[in-house]
């Protein structure tokens, strides 16, 4: 798929995170402020629950899933804390004008 536009700018605040859809696939876009955009798979590895519901730590760089608590890098996608043991997908993310872009392989 290459480089697909995942949302804009403004659509996430900063600190926050919000879902979206590319392909029918959700992605997790989440806003670090300075630090930037990161992009992981939208489902926690560990049992299937949205991750983007879950709390933002914008000083970790870490967002915690709302179902069981586990806390996953947004850098490297891997779980910091139990249950979770399996990453998640992270994307490789760039903004062009007004776009946060992610890089999607086919797979
Ligand atoms: S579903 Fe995310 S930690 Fe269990």
């Amino acid at each position: 798929m290459g480089w697909v536009r995942v949302c804009g700018t403004s659509d996430v605040p900063a600190g926050e995170v919000r879902r979206f859809e590319v392909s029918h696939r959700p992605f997790a876009v989440v806003n670090l402020g300075e630090e930037g955009f990161r992009v992981v798979d939208s489902i926690c590895s560990h049992a299937h629950y949205f991750l983007d519901e879950g709390e933002v730590d914008v000083d970790f760089g870490t967002i915690e899933c709302p179902k069981h608590g586990s806390t996953f890098d947004l850098n490297t996608g891997k779980p910091i804390t139990l249950p979770a043991t399996q990453p998640v997908e992270r994307f490789d993310v760039k903004v062009e004008g007004d776009d946060v872009m992610i890089e999607v392989t086919d797979d």
